[in-house]
């Protein structure tokens, strides 16, 4: 380690790389490998619970990797359940909304019709199929556990650990994290770029001097870390995260002055606060300055806790060259107008700051695609990077060797 370093290092990094060949792995060979061994095998985030809370409230989500649509409702017995969105029948889309609320689904091809639960209620016609079961043509279930809030699913028949063994030390780690909380912003936008390039800009902080330099001048560093060393980098066997040093020497602007005395601060605002209230795993070395943590989940989840408010983004691939890269804010529950005034001006700041991780993704994959540079190179801050790519290689091993 270098010695104007702030980071303390945890972790087995042994097996980590600071020098990445990257040109075949945005190739479409490549590509098919990862969703065969990855994506098909891994604990996959589709999406935040916090919207599902009456009973038979659902939404559509598609899994681009897998070409597949999946439902995502809570059933009338009060659990979340996901089901491939494909009707029983003949195949045909069962739900088209994005979201809504209902006791049951029916086919809009030849009017099937299944409970919230999955199950198969209505055929009609029904005399007229030989040897029909109703009991065994419910809708396909998907492998699904709920962490935080958190919906994940698994698509293997057999997932080979539960989620809990597939996150290891972090699955006890934040409970309540995201209590309170309530979505205040979600961005989509689909990218010509590489899945991996997509989450490898969320996962350093040695950008943000240089690419955030007009929307968030000052806001981490600050005199004693004016290069912005992270205060600590952890990896995991499928997680990596680092916690981010606030500047205590940030200047407030005129309207952050007015927002945060009448209300709680968010975002852009690092604030002081007391660090008993966090779970074990936000801020997990209790750094005094702390800003907020980013925590990569292998293989396309990005979680980012932060006072008062937290995202978590993902990135499903469309192609090797195709990204659909979403994002979500979350802020604490308030009616109160000032609260609603403080978040507003916390999404717009957030919205900036995200347009310039952004702006990166199509050039970084355009010059890596066109086979400008032969590898990655990578430095000690861009630790969950390499971390990145050995969990993805670890995978494409263990998969290929069943
Ligand atoms: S495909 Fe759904 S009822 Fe026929
Ligand atoms: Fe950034």
């Amino acid at each position: 380690m270098n010695n104007d370093s702030i980071t303390v290092f945890k972790g087995d990094t042994s097996r980590l790389k600071n020098v990445i060949p990257i040109q075949e792995r945005v190739e479409p060979n490549f590509y098919q490998q990862e969703v065969a061994r990855i994506f098909k095998k891994a604990w996959l985030i589709v999406g935040s619970a916090e919207d599902l809370i009456e009973i038979g409230a659902y939404k559509v989500v598609d899994v681009p990797p897998l070409k597949a649509s999946l439902v995502v409702v809570r059933s009338d017995d009060g659990k979340i359940r996901v089901f491939h969105n494909v009707c029983r029948h003949r195949g045909d889309k069962l739900v088209h909304d994005e979201h809504g609320c209902k006791k049951s689904f029916t086919c809009r091809f030849h009017a099937w019709t299944y409970s919230n639960s999955g199950t198969l209620t209505g055929v009609t016609d029904s005399t007229q199929f030989l040897g029909l079961d109703k009991d065994k043509m419910g809708l396909v279930e998907v492998h699904s556990e709920v962490w935080e809030n958190i919906v994940f699913v698994n698509f293997d028949k057999n997932p080979r650990q539960t989620l809990k063994e597939w996150l290891g030390p972090i699955y006890d780690q934040y409970a309540g994290f995201s209590a309170n909380r309530i979505k205040i912003a979600d961005h989509r936008v689909v990218l010509n770029t590489n899945w991996n390039l997509a989450v490898n800009a969320f996962c350093e902080g040695y950008h943000n001097l240089y690419i955030h330099k007009n929307t968030v001048p000052d806001y981490q560093g600050g005199k004693t870390n004016p290069k912005r060393h992270r205060a600590y980098l952890e990896v995991g066997e499928h997680f990596a995260r680092y916690s981010a040093h606030g500047n205590p020497n940030h200047k407030a602007t005129p309207a952050e002055g007015l927002l945060y005395k009448h209300s709680k601060p968010m975002f852009p605002a690092f604030t002081h606060f007391n660090m008993e209230d966090l779970p074990p795993g936000v801020n997990p070395s209790r750094f005094a300055q702390w800003a907020f943590d980013i925590m990569h989940v292998v293989p396309n989840f990005v979680i980012g806790p932060q006072a008062n408010t937290h995202s978590i983004m993902f990135f499903w691939p469309i192609d090797h060259n195709k990204t659909d890269v979403r994002v979500m804010r979350f802020g604490f529950k308030s009616d109160r107008p000032s609260d609603r005034i403080a978040q507003a001006h916390s999404i717009t700041r957030g919205r900036e700051v995200l347009r310039e991780d952004l702006a990166t993704m199509e050039t970084n994959y355009q010059g890596v695609a066109s086979g400008g540079i032969p590898y990655l190179f990578l430095s000690e801050q861009e630790q969950l990077i390499q971390n990145h790519y050995r969990a993805a290689d670890d995978l494409l091993r263990d998969a290929g060797s069943q």
